[in-house]
């Protein structure tokens, strides 16, 4: 149950690819779309079990962090019949720490964007704008949907996926496919769980925006020179289980 003080009306769902959101408009009851040039919104029902329905709206945002920036502030800023309340980026992630292996669920305790370097008026990684290097989520959000989704991962019928972590994120307009820049970063960023294009953006977004957000990744590679391979193999059978993971996602937010 999540013990949240907040019962979420209208949730948006963001993805940077069309193979991660896919499943997410087959399931989407009374689809309305809403098209701002070549990015397109989705509102619609999902039903979480036979008594209950939840108002999702979700896109893909493309790769990286402009992209991210402008599907987030798109997916705020548009004139639904209920506001957003709360926000997910899901998608997959390279995995950096040793830890982590294909399958395994990250939920970022925290996002750093590791090509941000404003030196010398700043230091390295602080985003300006905000005067911080890392972004949170709200700490009590984020320990409810964990506890939950670890009971849910055991549970149910989740057998693709592997373990449930809370880490560092770190975002950065790079696909990374090589030992020696995992270990540079590891050198700088010892924390640091896992990589991918968009979350640390996305986030910045929501913080700045004051909206509840959380980052959900699947680990697809572990940013080694196998990762294009890896990355893409893992795409073809992500489609067909990702679905289970956001619809126990939504439950958690939901079973208040
Ligand atoms: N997303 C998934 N795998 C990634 C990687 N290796 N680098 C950056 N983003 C990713």
């Amino acid at each position: 149950m999540l013990n949240n003080k907040k019962d979420y009306s209208h949730i948006g769902i963001l993805s940077a690819m069309p193979e991660e959101v896919g499943i997410i408009l087959d399931n989407l009851k009374n689809a309305k779309s809403y098209k701002f040039g070549d990015f397109e919104l989705f509102s619609g029902y999902i039903n979480i079990d036979s008594s209950k329905e939840i108002f999702v709206t979700t896109a893909w945002s493309g790769w990286g962090k402009v992209s991210a920036a402008r599907a987030t502030t798109r997916l705020l800023s548009t004139d639904y019949h209920l506001p957003i309340d709360f926000i997910l980026f899901t998608g997959v992630a390279g995995g950096i720490n040793k830890r982590l292996k294909q399958w395994d669920v990250i939920l970022a305790d925290s996002l750093i964007q590791h090509d941000m370097d404003a030196r010398p008026l700043f230091d390295k990684y602080v985003i300006p704008s905000i005067n911080q290097k890392k972004i949170y989520p709200c700490h009590y959000l984020l320990e409810n949907v964990f506890n939950n989704l670890k009971n849910n991962l055991i549970n149910d019928d989740f057998s693709k996926f592997g373990s449930l972590y809370k880490g560092l994120i770190g975002t950065g307009d790079m696909f990374i496919s090589n030992n020696n820049k995992i270990n540079n970063l590891l050198k700088e960023i010892p924390e640091l769980y896992a990589v991918e294009m968009e979350g640390a953006a996305f986030a910045q977004v929501a913080f700045q925006e004051k909206v509840d957000w959380l980052v959900m990744r699947v680990i697809s590679d572990t940013a080694n020179s196998n990762a294009s391979n890896d990355f893409e193999d893992f795409l073809k059978e992500y489609k067909l289980n990702s679905f289970a993971l956001i619809k126990s996602f939504l439950e958690v937010l939901k079973n208040k």
